[in-house]
């Protein structure tokens, strides 16, 4: 008897439901491959879902997630749109926020890969490339800024004399982290580096914030049941600046929320495109069951949607995740990726890894024969 997983399928907006089909496609290779069945449950997020129900994330969807074994997720938002609702209720938020923090999902997780074949869309130059790049980024994602309380916009009187005073507005956003919280993301991060190359640098900004200082206490207190990881300290403005200098000194980062969202964008950058990159966001594990959300770093990116260009890699990859975190089907996962690596190896990219000078030298290829090629080669292997 094959075994069946449930997933639950939440596309969502703009480039979201081209590269989902994509992965779906591939998963379906998989079927016919390995001794594995998927139930797709396909739900509404996003603008579908609040164009349908006027929520973001509709009861049903929720319900459903609840029912499954893991969410393969697309992108959610559409700034053009966003006038029409209050911050909170907008997709971002109110859907994949709403959805990490209701399903504990505290690890995400981010690696960023740069293959010999691909070193020339690599903006940066060889030498700093050295042998390649391959850094996992681990990021706290139901704490730090984005959840802090309080969280307002509220009217104070500017600080000038009388006669020019006025009510103006000030925003407010609050970081906090408790011990439990970095303890907990400290160990994805030394654990995942026990199976690489044995190495976390520790991301914080200790010289300004006490969220620094505690980040920077408990992750050295973490590190002494690691022995054989080595683990560094860095402030985040350095590691931005790291990451352009000298990439490949990086195994493994551990990051609080805000600061991994904007590494993991610029470290997705040294991959050629933000289409590359996929992830996955964790809760605890259960005995021997992890239940995760997956879904490409990168964004709904609305100015190419619907036109069969988007890069579905990101897509597939966080497909790939899935399968190796949630379901345990290693196997599987290693074959998305190999397949990934073939095409890629072949020089087949979409428009957005492919720098105009180097055109010549690339097979340029839409969403949808992306998605071909990688299910094929699967099944071929
Ligand atoms: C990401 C995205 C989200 C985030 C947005 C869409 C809320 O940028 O997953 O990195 O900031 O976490
Ligand atoms: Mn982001």
């Amino acid at each position: 008897m094959d075994v069946k997983y449930k997933i639950a399928v939440l596309a969502g907006d703009g480039i979201g439901p081209e590269v989902m089909r994509e992965a779906i496609k591939v998963l379906q290779a998989i079927e016919s491959k390995f001794e594995i069945k998927f139930e797709f449950m396909e739900c509404l997020v996003g603008w579908a879902g609040i164009d349908a129900t006027g929520k973001a994330l509709p009861d049903e969807t929720l319900e459903t997630c609840k029912k499954a074994d893991a969410i393969l997720f697309g992108s959610v938002g559409l700034p053009h749109r966003d006038p029409d609702l209050s911050p909170e209720n907008r997709p971002e938020r109110a859907a994949l926020l709403r959805l990490r923090k209701e399903f504990s999902l505290f690890a995400n997780l981010r690696p960023v890969r740069v293959r010999p074949s691909l070193f020339d869309v690599c903006p940066l130059k060889n030498d700093r490339i050295g042998s390649g790049i391959d850094i996992l980024i681990v990021r706290e994602l139901t704490g730090g800024l984005y959840f802090g309380r309080p969280k307002l916009i509220e009217f104070i009187d500017n600080q000038l004399p009388i006669k020019r005073r006025e009510r103006i507005k000030r925003a407010i956003d609050t970081m906090t982290l408790t011990e439990t919280e970095i303890e907990n993301i400290a160990r994805v991060a030394f654990n995942a580096a026990q199976k690489r190359n044995k190495k976390v640098t520790s991301i914080d900004k200790a010289n300004v914030l006490e969220n620094g200082v505690l980040w920077r206490e408990v992750v050295s207190k973490v590190s002494n049941q690691y022995p054989d990881v080595k683990l560094e300290h860095m402030f985040v403005d350095n590691a931005a600046l790291q990451l352009m200098l000298k990439p490949n000194q990086f195994d493994v980062m551990v990051c609080e929320n805000t600061f991994g969202d904007i590494l993991s964008d610029e470290a997705a950058a040294l991959s050629g495109s933000l289409g590359m990159l996929p992830s996955a966001s964790l809760g605890e594990t259960k005995g021997s069951l992890t239940f995760g959300l997956y879904e490409p770093a990168g964004g709904s990116a609305p100015d190419i949607a619907g036109k069969n260009i988007a890069n579905p890699i990101a897509q597939i990859l966080s497909a790939a995740l899935m399968l190796r975190y949630s379901f345990g089907q290693g196997d599987s996962a290693v074959a998305i990726e190999r397949a990934i690596d073939n095409i890629l190896d072949a020089r087949i990219v979409t428009p957005d890894i492919c720098p105009k000078q180097n055109q010549h030298t690339y097979k340029v290829v839409s969403t949808t024969q992306m998605g071909d090629l990688i299910a094929e080669e699967i099944i071929k292997n």
